[in-house]
């Protein structure tokens, strides 16, 4: 017997059958299915921020989190045991705005008025999140919305202007209630969550022994796992494809733990980049510099790390950099755990060493040493929400100005993200300066032979990835950031 997907709405639980199909997206069953039409669809493919919506999650301390995510890309099934907010819940109903709204309205912040329910969503998320707006993280909540007519002057003003009557809205007065019944739905879930819907099922263990046993059981080729959907999502939505089945990682608590030891930080798989993010940047700085980059705050909201590892694409962000930092990969199947090196994972174009039943449990980054100096640059067309041209990541261990040890890897650079070991040797025990490193620099030459594509030329890839090893150099020897990062 399956349990239904359950989340909350407006104070109601909702249930969701087994004739929602296992593909449909929560936009989906919002406009078709309830017929709430105030979220609307730019590009179902989480680009343009019009279909954001906000769900509210019992975070570690038990408290409500409120985070604004992508509804053309997420599966209907995905909210079990979350609460979803829409456009629509937003004014009291007795013609009362919220403060988000009516502060859009004085700003002058709508014109056609397509993607306002976007931003008046991700608005909401970060007014639950903040006292008050400073226009860095203001921006970075809006990164993933597009307006194409009003601009966004006045709309980052709204941001500004929805907290003049403070940071307390009606909802903050059902938080106790809303937190309550998210418990219940928590404590009230024993089964795992299979539907056989018309299109195929949809399964959401609650353990990894449940996890690995069901995908065990299951025919390769005809299953998709399923983390945060912000590749997934995609592929149903831009390909029209389908699997018999989809397993979600959603319900797995073990896969969801960020565990903080003194040397160390243990990383679950389906853990999001919103929440890696905050355990990594107290590590390294310049991971989290580098994060803030990727995708848009709904994208990393609901996309994993562990999605983005299990991909095994050349140019995901977080390989280069977690390769760098000598971070290890953790495996599960039926027949236990294994750990190995993370770049040992990637064998060739989009193929890794994971055998068929197995997948990512989690990775443990280490922490820094005192002689240690990490620095990590991501080079796209646009700053924000871009696919990056070359990603390099670098990590070095002085002794006075001398490299002890080196660990130099590149995004963009090859068919998997991959380590420059000629240009590793040639730093090795040479002085970490401008002159010393040209020897390094030369050395990148015989490490890639980079492709030519849209994104960038192979000229222009080597080019750049030797002077990004420059500018990590000028870094290190002043202290002081150069460039783009100078600026922020
Ligand atoms: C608008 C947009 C912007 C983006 N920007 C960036 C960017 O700047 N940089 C970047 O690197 N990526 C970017 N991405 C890609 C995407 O966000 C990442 O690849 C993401 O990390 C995938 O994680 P997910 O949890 O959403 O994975 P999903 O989509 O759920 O899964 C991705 C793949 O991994 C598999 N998988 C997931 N979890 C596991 C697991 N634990 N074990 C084994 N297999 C697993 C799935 O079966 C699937 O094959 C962007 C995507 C979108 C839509
Ligand atoms: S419709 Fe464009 S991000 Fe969802
Ligand atoms: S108001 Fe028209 S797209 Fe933003």
């Amino acid at each position: 017997m399956s349990e239904p997907t359950r989340f909350v709405s407006r104070g109601q639980v909702m249930v969701v059958g087994p004739d929602a199909p296992h593909t449909m997206t929560v936009l989906e069953y919002l406009r078709l299915r309830l017929r709430r039409t105030g979220s609307k669809e730019g590009c179902a493919e989480g680009d343009c921020g019009a279909c954001t919506v906000v769900i509210a999650e019992l975070g570690p301390d038990g408290g409500l989190r409120y985070r604004a995510v992508n509804a053309c890309i997420l599966f209907v099934h995905q909210l079990d045991g979350k609460a979803l907010f829409t456009v629509e819940d937003l004014a009291d109903g007795n013609g009362q705005l919220h403060p988000v709204q009516q502060a859009m309205v004085d700003a002058h912040a709508s014109q056609c008025g397509f993607c306002t329910p976007g931003f008046v969503m991700s608005l909401f998320a970060y007014f639950h999140g903040h006292e008050k707006a400073d226009d860095e993280s203001l921006k970075d909540a809006l990164a993933g919305n597009l307006c194409r007519c009003t601009g966004y002057r006045p709309i980052l003003e709204a941001g500004h202007r929805m907290f003049e009557g403070g940071s307390m809205d009606r909802f903050a007065a059902e938080e106790a209630a809303l937190t309550a019944q998210l418990k219940i739905l928590a404590d009230g879930r024993h089964r795992m969550l299979r539907h056989s819907t018309p299109g195929g099922d949809f399964i959401a263990p609650r353990s990894t022994a449940e996890l690995a046993e069901t995908l065990s059981a299951l025919p390769a080729g005809d299953v998709w796992l399923l983390a945060g959907g912000t590749d997934v999502g995609l592929w149903v939505t831009k390909q029209g494809r389908a699997p018999r089945s989809i397993i979600s990682l959603g319900g797995i608590p073990e896969l969801k733990r960020i565990d903080e030891r003194p040397d160390e930080t243990e990383i679950g798989a389906a853990v999001t980049y919103t929440d890696a993010f905050e355990a990594i940047a107290r590590l390294h700085p310049a991971f989290a510099r580098m994060l803030r980059r990727l995708g848009s705050t709904q994208i990393r909201n609901s996309g994993t790390l562990g999605g983005n590892i299990a991909n095994g694409s050349p140019i995901g962000d977080s390989m280069p950099a977690l390769i760098a930092l000598d971070t290890i990969l953790k495996l599960q199947g039926k027949a236990g755990t294994r750990t190995m090196p993370l770049e040992d994972f990637f064998l060739g174009y989009r193929k890794t060493a994971s055998k068929s039943g197995e997948f990512v449990a989690g990775v443990t980054v280490k922490k820094p040493g005192p002689q240690s100096h990490v620095g990590i640059y991501k080079l796209s067309k646009r700053f924000d929400q871009d696919i990056s041209a070359v990603l390099a990541a670098f990590h070095v261990v002085l002794e006075g100005d001398v490299v002890k040890q080196a660990r130099l890897a590149y995004g963009g650079m090859a068919g998997i993200p991959a380590r420059a070991k000629e240009a590793e040797a040639a730093l090795a025990g040479r002085p970490f300066t401008p002159d010393g490193i040209e020897p390094a620099v030369a050395a990148l030459a015989a490490d890639f032979s980079p492709m030519s594509d849209i994104r960038a030329s192979a000229e222009y890839r080597l080019l750049a990835a030797q002077n990004l090893l420059r500018k990590f150099c000028v870094e290190v020897s002043t202290g002081k950031p150069i460039g783009v990062e100078a600026a922020e």
